[in-house]
């Protein structure tokens, strides 16, 4: 099968992403950011680094020279890993492999390696499109802003397992040259010499972008999340609002008016906020009265987003946790039987909740400072996404009242930090029951 064949519907079908470029232009990080994003919209998604099987294939680093294509042995090795990670995806040899991860529920490979020449590149659609059958999409990255070039080595390069054991200073020589050797057997991306493949080209971190002969919906929505990212230092604020008449009562749901305490945690956070000095904040709240009392006294522009709004709890909407135990039994147990798919009735699901949310992720990636002051259940979202949570995690992260949460990109994650206020409020957060294993407990009991 030819997944390349028009007018193919390309809907279910594995993809692979392989990266283009010189060293140091982002590959891994837009590789592992892109995984993220995908595992997070539920499309199974995996980064295979090439860097690793070289490592493991040849063990320590041997300097710049190993790169150098005159250097046979060098050449042969990397020949090898790049073909070890694709012979993988031919024969299914290596349960960690790129075909054995399609094989079993992935939907995106992501081939992460320099991949800089077009022999290369035939290689991998060989294996890929025409005996595998999966979709390829190459990412070339093209960067020649030399400030970018530096920041990228010293954030990334001179920390990186080839270096352990070298000065800063030699790391980078090492770096710049062996980028030198990489520089003089590349070919970018042929428009009309490689015609045939599906393809976006990223210009300076995205000052440009090229997308060529894109098909499908994970591609589409690929190239749409990259043409939104941007390198630019900034940090992400996340705040639930402050305590609610109903979190007070212990009610689920509900637009009700702040507490007393809740109150109080607004006028710390205004201040709090202030002391940071943050330049050109954002200030995003829900729709509802809890969010937008929680930010009325932070001096910044303010936004309310209806995608904020906390999930909707359908028929328990103001009831208590115990009250929809006692009313709705059935419901109650089924809810913590698969808590991220459960849906109330006539209400949404932490999934559904999800889907409404991707427009403010994909604004907060375009954005830079932004405090967004939003609920439990829709932090958790949003907090799933920055620090690669998955769908099982999610509905039980820690999302405390009167607490604010500092997300700051870097290298390849994001450094978190929590700020707690020290303003007393209740604890909302029901921990995920163990019921089951006790019943196993107690079943096992009574087999003996
Ligand atoms: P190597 O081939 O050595 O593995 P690489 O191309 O994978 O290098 P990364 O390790 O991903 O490079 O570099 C990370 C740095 O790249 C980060 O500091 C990040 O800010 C920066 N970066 C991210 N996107 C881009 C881009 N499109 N162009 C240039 N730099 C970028
Ligand atoms: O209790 C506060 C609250 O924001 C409710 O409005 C919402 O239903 C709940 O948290 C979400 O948390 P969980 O999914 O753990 O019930």
């Amino acid at each position: 099968m030819c997944s390349t064949e028009v007018g193919m519907d390309y809907v279910n079908i594995p993809h692979v992403v392989a990266m283009v470029g010189l060293p140091a232009r982002g590959k891994t990080y837009i590789a592992m950011k892109l995984a993220r994003y995908l595992n997070w919209v539920g499309l199974p998604t995996k980064v295979f680094n090439v860097g690793d099987y070289r490592r493991q294939a040849v063990g320590s680093y041997q300097g710049h020279d190993f790169f150098h294509p005159r250097n046979r042995d060098g050449t042969n090795i990397r020949n090898k890993c790049a073909l070890d990670a694709l012979q993988a995806i031919t024969f299914c040899l290596i349960s960690q492999d790129v075909c054995e991860f399609l094989q079993s529920g992935g939907m995106v490979a992501v081939y992460d390696a320099t991949n800089t020449n077009e022999e290369r590149r035939q290689l991998i659609h060989h294996v890929i499109c025409q005996s595998m059958g999966y979709k390829l999409f190459f990412i070339e990255s093209i960067c020649n802003d030399p400030k970018i070039i530096e920041t990228n080595i010293m954030e990334c390069k001179v920390t990186n397992p080839d270096y352990t054991n070298m000065e800063k200073e030699d790391a980078v020589k090492d770096f710049l040259k062996r980028i030198e050797h990489y520089r003089s057997l590349y070919e970018p991306l042929d428009e009309e010499k490689e015609n045939q493949y599906s393809f976006m080209k990223i210009f300076d971190a995205g000052r440009r972008v090229v997308v060529h002969k894109q098909e499908g919906h994970i591609e589409s929505r690929i190239a749409y999340y990259l043409m939104n990212i941007h390198i630019t230092p900034r940090s992400i604020y996340l705040t639930r609002h402050g305590e609610s008449v109903y979190n007070q009562l212990g009610r689920i749901g509900g637009d009700t008016d702040l507490s007393h305490r809740g109150r109080q945690y607004s006028n710390a956070l205004a201040k709090f906020i202030s002391d940071q000095s943050i330049p050109n904040l954002r200030v995003w709240t829900s729709c509802m009265k809890r969010t937008i009392q929680t930010a009325s006294g932070i001096s910044a522009p303010q936004e309310r987003w209806k995608a904020l709004n906390e999930i909707d709890a359908g028929i328990c909407e103001g009831l208590t946790y115990e009250e929809i135990q006692e009313q709705y039994p059935d419901e109650f147990a089924a809810r913590d039987q698969k808590k991220y798919s459960y849906r109330y009735p006539r209400g949404e699901s932490y999934e559904d909740v999800l889907v409404r949310l991707e427009s403010v992720i994909m604004e907060l990636e375009r954005q830079e400072n932004v405090l967004v002051v939003g609920h439990q259940a829709v932090l958790r979202c949003v907090l799933a996404y920055f620090l690669d949570k998955s769908a099982v995690e999610l509905p039980y992260l820690k999302v405390p009242l009167h607490t604010i949460i500092k997300l700051t990109p870097q290298a390849y994650g994001c450094k978190v930090e929590f700020f707690k206020i020290p303003i007393d409020c209740v604890d909302t957060h029901r921990s995920k029951p163990v019921v089951s294993i006790n019943l196993h407990f107690s079943l096992l009991e009574a087999t003996l």
